[in-house]
């Protein structure tokens, strides 16, 4: 039997598409492995967010093609969103590359590899309308057993100025409700405690039957929390422009929804966020945000952030950290804007702000928010919490990491919890990063 090896780069739905691919596989007789020395197969799922998520793999590929230098049998295909993007061009640039097969093409891999096999190079970047896998059971092949993801749709097509996803990853679409319900199941069968409905934009799940009667994402959720509430629940990511009471009213109706929301806002500015296309002003956002803190106290709340945007003057920047000083936000992932080929704003917005002033303006962002993360944490000394313990801690075999329900990770000392399990624990302190609690 032949193995193969993945790589995973990207969003949480390439983590999920990887499963995806795992079980394909598995189901045509191929075998995983986790070392790539091993493999038959090495396939590298990619991300094109932003040109330097594309640059690492066009570094991996240069490790793979000395790893086929050695064992020309090696079969190496390039998956996701960077293979939709480029297309043949990966074919003719990477000499290493056999396969190139894009998201929504993921049952033909069986196929595809045979063919390899031949020394037919291939190509297959199709982008359907209706794919959602819905009926495949992912292989959960790097998990911790404690928490999985839970695709509940496909594609965006929200068409943000700056970004790549809405070419890459083709038409939203949403999955059959009653396959996520089974997969959920599933997992609880196989030990899971855990679960993460994901989606690019899971507030505008839309799913509908063949009678035309129309699922939301507040009745999925409703449902999911209503059939397990023996497991925690969490969702990720929401669109500013979507998110509705429905939603902040179930997630407080049920206390195994978790209490942590990622809301990504971009930019503190309206006018930086006319320009991005993402349907919601700085008034909006913030009328949200009060939303969660008046339905869902006690809530915490994430966010992505984009400097540098086309147009991004000194005074938008100004807004964006006002924003993070008012919202005083628990958590936030921060990027400088990387113009993408064939985007609206590659086509038709400058890419004008210096690559010095994105620097600085990212650097301001981190160092504001590493200031209010501390505080968030240091907030929570004295808190008790219930955290689900994921595994050991990195440092020692005498402490076990997990979450609460606001999604802050947690060490604490134990010698009678497993992974899995429901520990109490008061906050003692805190590092940068994490909160350091003691059993109760
Ligand atoms: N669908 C999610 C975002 C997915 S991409 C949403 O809209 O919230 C994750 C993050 O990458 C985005 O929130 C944005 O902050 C960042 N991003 C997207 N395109 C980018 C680009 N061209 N340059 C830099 N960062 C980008
Ligand atoms: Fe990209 Fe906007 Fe869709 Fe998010 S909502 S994936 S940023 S187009
Ligand atoms: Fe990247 Fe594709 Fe996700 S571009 S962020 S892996 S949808």
């Amino acid at each position: 039997m032949k193995k193969f090896y993945i790589e995973t780069y990207g969003c949480q739905m390439n983590v999920s598409d990887s499963e995806v691919v795992a079980s394909i596989l598995k189901n045509a007789e191929f075998i995983h492995t986790e070392k790539v020395e091993d493999a038959d197969v090495i396939l590298v799922n990619t991300c094109s967010i932003r040109e330097n998520a594309e640059q690492r793999v066009h570094g991996r590929l240069n490790i793979f093609k000395q790893l086929k230098k050695k064992s020309p049998h090696i079969i190496v295909g390039v998956l996701g969103c960077m293979a939709e993007r480029l297309k043949e061009d990966l074919l003719e640039n990477e000499k290493v590359v056999d396969l190139v097969v894009g998201p929504d093409s993921y049952r033909l891999l069986p196929e595809l590899l045979e063919n390899a096999n031949t020394g037919q190079k291939a190509v297959n970047v199709y982008l359907s309308q209706e794919e959602t896998y819905a009926d495949i059971s992912p292989v959960r092949y790097d998990s911790n057993g404690v928490s999985a993801f839970v695709s509940i749709m496909r594609g965006c097509q929200n068409m943000c100025s700056y970004c790549i996803v809405p070419y890459v990853r083709g038409v939203e679409r949403s999955r059959n409700y009653e396959t996520i319900i089974k997969e959920i199941n599933e997992l609880i069968t196989n030990g899971y405690k855990e679960v993460t409905l994901i989606g690019q934009n899971v507030d505008s799940y839309n799913y509908s039957n063949e009678f035309g009667k129309i699922t939301s994402f507040s009745e999925l959720l409703e449902l999911s929390a209503k059939s397990f509430p023996q497991i925690r629940i969490r969702f990720s990511t929401n669109h500013p422009k979507d998110l509705s009471d429905d939603v902040l009213e179930v997630m407080s109706k049920y206390q195994n929804i978790c209490k942590s929301i990622h809301l990504p806002v971009q930019s503190g500015s309206t006018n930086t966020l006319t320009r991005m296309n993402r349907g919601y002003s700085r008034d909006w956002y913030l009328d949200r945000i009060n939303a969660i803190k008046r339905i869902v106290p006690g809530c915490a709340i994430s966010t992505d952030i984009m400097v540098g945007f086309s147009g991004e003057t000194e005074e938008d920047h100004k807004e964006t950290l006002s924003l993070l000083e008012v919202i005083c936000y628990d958590f936030a992932f921060m990027f400088k804007y990387s113009e993408r080929p064939g985007t609206y704003a590659s086509k038709n917005m400058k890419d004008d702000v210096p690559e010095e002033i994105k620097v600085r303006r990212l650097n301001d962002v981190i160092e504001l928010q590493r200031k209010l993360s501390k505080e968030s944490k240091q907030i929570d000394i004295g808190k008790k919490y219930e955290v689900l313990v994921e595994g050991f801690s990195k440092k020692s075999k005498d402490e076990m990491v997990g979450r609460n329900s606001q999604n802050k990770v947690i060490v604490f000392p134990t010698k009678q919890h497993k992974p899995g399990d429901l520990a109490l624990i008061e906050v003692v302190r805190c590092t940068s990063g994490t909160l350091i609690g003691k059993l109760i």
